[in-house]
């Protein structure tokens, strides 16, 4: 077979299916380089030290993976990142420049993140249209694509006029895991359906639905074998019709109705037409939750609320575009992390991570715990965060896990066993005096 060819020369098996930039090298060995940093313990910013399972880590990510490898390797249950969606600062070769930049600032963190997850954890990252090829590829490399789990469309907006064809509307939030094989996915809460009926014998609450079909298929003479007499409680015959005439036909076959009458699973009401027949559908047991899954789709979580909840407990718009508390919230039901489970975010920011997993415990009485890591960025002089006194992104990061614990603690009774402190761990060099 002749080989696939590019510009007319035949390109070898790697070139046509390795992704590939300039700098891939390079960022490959920035994941293998040993560092010699080390993480220094700051107490007096800290909460509950004594105590706390949390961890509060300064500094650059990839010093701070590095050092979690050995700490923390095939520990994490969950990993949530929100990276910056694109922050090339070399413009000399604009367009090919910022691009590979992104690539090399992720592609090492992306390495070193999957070593930290369990054989059972999942990883989501948020990102929107400009970077989200370039990631699916990073990541199916460094995953494998056969734990590829989803790309989640996320429409947090309303219709923004800024764009230049068409109001975007949506994000991404990418999910890989580590082994797709032993990944489980959480499921999502039933909206309570309504049994409004009652099964004195079974004590159960129960609905109904006809025993006999309709719409499509639902004729005799589509299934005949499916027309056939049962005996009402009275004694009679009753046959499935469609109206008074119409002969119909059951849902089930002869074997199952007789199963389904015997089991108690069917229901005789009489009106002046006749017998109906009805199959009792009957509700979860006390305590018994019914699941449904997650979907792919989220549209019912505003990009706005994660401000809002920022102003609420700070009383000022103290970070730009902070992710929605219910957006993370449902990413951490949807990974399944439950009990004490340890939830990272290396891109932190003001800590709506942290945020999401105190909130959850305090909701299901779980004992999840967070590792935030986030680079004291200084704070624009002009910003209402530098006015209102906070310099760096940590001190936005650090506050709000203070303030949105007192408020849960506030709030919920009952929670006296909630895990509202954090460990404060610096990344400092080793060369330093
Ligand atoms: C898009 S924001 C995350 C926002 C966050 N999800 C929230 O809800 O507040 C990305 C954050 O990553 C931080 N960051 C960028 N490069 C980093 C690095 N190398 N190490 C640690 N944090 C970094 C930035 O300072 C910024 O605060």
């Amino acid at each position: 077979m002749e080989k696939p060819k590019r510009n007319g020369i035949a390109l070898d098996r790697e070139e046509r299916y390795e992704f590939t930039w300039p700098g891939r090298q390079a960022a490959i060995l920035e994941a293998t380089t040993p560092n010699d940093k080390f993480l220094c313990p700051c107490q007096e910013e800290s909460k509950h030290w004594d105590t706390t399972g949390n961890l509060y880590l300064e500094g650059d990510n990839l010093d701070a993976l590095k050092l979690l490898q050995a700490t923390h390797l095939n520990s994490i249950k969950m990993i949530y990142i929100d990276p910056p969606y694109n922050t090339g600062k070399d413009f000399v070769y604009r367009d090919t420049r910022q691009h590979s930049d992104w690539c090399s600032l992720m592609y090492p963190r992306l390495l070193l993140a999957r070593s930290l997850l369990r054989e059972d954890g999942v990883m989501f990252i948020s990102i929107d249209d400009h970077e989200v090829d370039n990631l699916r590829r990073m990541a199916h490399q460094i995953f494998g694509e056969s734990n590829f789990v989803a790309q989640i469309c996320w429409k947090g907006r309303g219709g923004r006029q800024d764009s230049k064809h068409f109001a975007v509307l949506h994000e991404y939030i990418l999910c890989y895991a580590k082994n797709a094989v032993r990944f489980q996915a959480g499921e999502e809460a039933k909206q309570t359906a309504v049994y409004p009926k009652y099964d004195a014998q079974k004590k159960r609450n129960y609905k109904t639905q006809l025993a006999r079909k309709w719409g499509s298929n639902s004729r005799r003479s589509d299934r005949p074998n499916l027309y056939y007499p049962i005996l009402a409680p009275d004694n009679t015959l009753v046959y499935p019709m469609l109206s008074t005439t119409e002969e119909g036909c059951w849902r089930w076959g002869r074997e199952r109705m007789a199963k389904e009458i015997e089991g108690g699973n069917v229901e005789f009401v009489r009106n002046e037409k006749g017998w109906i027949v009805y199959e009792k559908i009957y509700g979860p047991l006390a305590g018994e939750q019914a699941t449904k899954k997650f979907t792919t789709w989220i549209d019912n979580i505003n990009a706005g609320s994660g401000s809002a909840v920022l102003k609420q407990l700070f009383g000022r718009n103290v970070f730009d575009y902070p992710k929605p508390l219910e957006l993370i919230k449902r990413l951490i039901l949807m990974s399944n992390a439950a009990q004490d489970d340890l939830i990272l975010d290396f891109f932190s920011g003001s800590a709506t991570t942290a945020h999401a997993v105190m909130q959850l415990n305090a909701e299901d009485g779980g004992r999840r715990r967070f590792i935030m890591v986030q680079l004291p960025e200084p704070t624009d002089e002009k910003s209402k965060a530098y006015i209102a006194g906070y310099q760096n992104i940590c001190e936005i990061g650090k506050e709000r896990i203070r303030r949105a614990g007192e408020l849960l603690k506030a709030n919920h009774n009952d929670i006296s066993s909630l895990d509202t402190g954090f460990r404060v761990l610096k990344i400092d060099d080793n060369s330093r005096p």
